[in-house]
This record gives structure tokens, sequence and C-alpha cells, in this order.
């Protein structure tokens, strides 16, 4: 979801690290100071052009077992699918900042039309106060046609319905229908992979918004 004239807020470095292929540039933000710093780290590794590195990850810890392991093979098979992804990333990669703080605190200073949100709603016990807050300031902040991803949209979304019949926050966004699709569509190649390795329910559900024109 990044192209030309992009300048994205995100959360999640390697989701961060791809966007920035395409787009203007990414401010990453995490609320945690350890994944600032991871952040930083695999930051240095593009940098310094540690494309091994970069990609042998997932063998730092034994931690990475079964669905972790997985995500982490399909996460090296995106950035090395193309010979010169990396390479193209590392010019860029002056573009990538970080920052530790709440996400919502960044999007107010203005100057993005792009957010990615991960899982930021719901992860941790975080809700509906954080659903509120962070579709306000996008609400203020991002332009008409910016778009808003979320990689729970069963939550994300009841969270949202709730909030907009409280009158909490305007009904100003729209889910794209088409690139919700389209995402969708790419996650379920990837869950269908990883149930193959572990047999068990998993997927990611993501969801797309359009700021629009009411
Ligand atoms: C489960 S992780 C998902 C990020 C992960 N790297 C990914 O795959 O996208 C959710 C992250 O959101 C961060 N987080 C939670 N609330 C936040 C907030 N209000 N602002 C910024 N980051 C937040 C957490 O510290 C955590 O690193």
């Amino acid at each position: 979801m990044s192209g030309k004239n992009d300048n994205i807020v995100a959360t999640g470095f390697d989701q961060s690290i791809a966007l920035l292929e395409k787009s203007d540039s990414v401010h990453c933000v995490d609320i945690e100071e350890d994944q600032i710093q991871y952040g930083m780290f695999l930051k240095d590794l593009i940098e310094k052009g540690k494309f091994d590195e970069f990609l042998g990850q997932m063998n730092r810890t034994d931690d990475f077992a079964d669905v972790y392991k997985a995500e982490y093979v399909l996460r090296n098979g995106y950035f090395s699918s193309d010979n010169e992804r990396l390479d193209r990333i590392r010019e860029k990669v002056k573009n990538l900042t970080l920052e530790k703080g709440d996400i919502s605190d960044a999007i107010k200073r203005g100057g993005f039309n792009k957010a990615y949100l991960s899982n930021v709603v719901g992860c941790f016990g975080t809700g509906y106060d954080l659903l509120v807050k962070l579709m306000n300031v996008l609400d203020e902040k991002i332009p008409e046609g910016g778009l808003v991803y979320a990689s729970n949209k069963r939550a994300f979304e009841g969270f949202r319905q709730e909030a907009i019949k409280k009158n909490d926050i305007k009904d100003s966004f729209v889910i794209d229908t088409c690139l919700t699709n389209k995402s969708d569509e790419i996650q379920k190649v990837d869950d269908n992979y990883i149930m193959s390795i572990k047999k068990s329910n998993y997927g990611w559900d993501p969801v797309i918004y359009a700021k629009s024109s009411k």
C-alpha cells in the first residue's frame, strides 16, 4: 500500500522496511524502548548492507519455533524474492526514522498520508480507548484519500462501530474493499503455508480504510 509521495507512519519494523521501498518516507513508532532498539539494529544492518544478517534474524534465538519461524520464512521470501529489493531499500534507508512513543501522538504532529497500525489496537490489552484516540487524530490529520491499515479487522472494526454509535469518533473512514480483499488474498496464501507447518487456527485479518470525503 505504498508509493511515490507517500509519507507513512507505521509500527512494526519489517513492515516499515518493506513499505520504505516504494514510499518517500516511513516513520516507525513503538511504545516499547527495546522494540525501538531492535528496530535501530535492523536499520543499521540494512544501512551497512549486511543483508545476510538481516535475513538470518530467524536464527538469532531458539525461541523462534513453529509459527514464528514460518513467518520468518515468508518475511525472508518477500525481501529476497527480488534480488535488488534490499539494495533499493538501502538507498532510501535514511528516510526511515524511529521513535519511542505513542503512535497517536506521532500522527497528531501531522505530515503523514498513510498509517500502518498493525495490531496496536488490541495488543497487550489496548482496545477501545486507543481506537478512539487514534481515529480522532487520523480524522484530523490524514488527508482525504489517505489510507489506514490494521491487521485485526474484527476487533478494530468492532471498536470503531461502537465508537461511531457513541459519538466518540466521526464516521470519516470507509473500508476500501478492493485493497482489503487484495490484502486478504495475500494473507490467505501466507496462512495456508503457516498452517501446513503448524496445524492450528492461524491468521491475520487485515482491513484497509480510506479517508472519505463526507
Ligand atoms: C504485537 S506487536 C506488532 C508489531 C510487529 N512487529 C508486527 O509484526 O507488526 C504490536 C506492537 O505495538 C506496540 N504498541 C502498542 N501500543 C502502542 C502505541 N500506542 N503506540 C505505538 N506502539 C504501540 C507494541 O509495543 C508492539 O511492539
